[in-house]
């Protein structure tokens, strides 16, 4: 089962985000997001043992806060079109590196590239000048998931396996 950590949106920012994917993509040709599965990624863990991917979530100790999304992107080494703030939240980068820390005691072996807090909103694109984003997207992070990933012609799909909730920030 391939499982990883991620931040879901709001349904009106997933929409709002799908809308403005469908009109990007008609710039750069390829593949967008369907709505219900916009999210941002924190850990992918690949094909691991979820209880164990709980264990280790339950211990991380992070505050809630919000993700700004500012920025419209293009990834030309993995032709995809994303979404991220233009300086990752303090409060993004505390839960991400919890996370980390927490994954590592319970024996995760992770990636070690930096964590980039990006959307993807369109995959196989082409470079092309981006439509602006929509200027009023509220992102508060309350929590955060563990999901599953199923692949299958018609794509991925998502379902949630744990919910983790943040500490209110003071
Ligand atoms: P991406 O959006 O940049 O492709 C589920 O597959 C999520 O995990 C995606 O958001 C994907 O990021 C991310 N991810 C990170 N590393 C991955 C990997 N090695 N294989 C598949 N997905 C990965």
């Amino acid at each position: 089962m391939r499982i990883f950590f991620a931040l879901w949106p709001p349904p009106a920012t997933a929409r709002a985000l799908a809308q403005w994917a469908g009109e990007a993509q008609a710039l750069t040709g390829g593949k967008a997001t369907e709505q219900a599965n916009i999210h941002l990624t924190l850990a992918f863990l690949g094909n691991a043992d979820p209880a164990r991917a709980m264990r280790a979530a339950r211990r991380v100790d992070a505050s809630a806060h919000r993700l700004p999304l500012e920025e419209a992107r293009y990834w030309r080494e993995n032709r995809i079109v994303w979404a991220g703030p233009k300086a990752v939240p303090s409060g993004l980068n505390g839960l991400a590196e919890k996370l980390g820390i927490e994954l590592y005691r319970e024996e995760f072996l992770l990636e070690r590239r930096p964590f980039a807090a990006h959307v993807t909103l369109i995959r196989r694109a082409r470079a092309a000048r981006l439509p602006p984003l929509p200027a009023a997207l509220d992102w508060p992070v309350n929590e955060f998931r563990l999901m599953r990933s199923s692949l299958s012609s018609a794509g991925a799909s998502y379902e949630p396996l744990a919910f983790f909730p943040l500490s209110a920030s003071g």
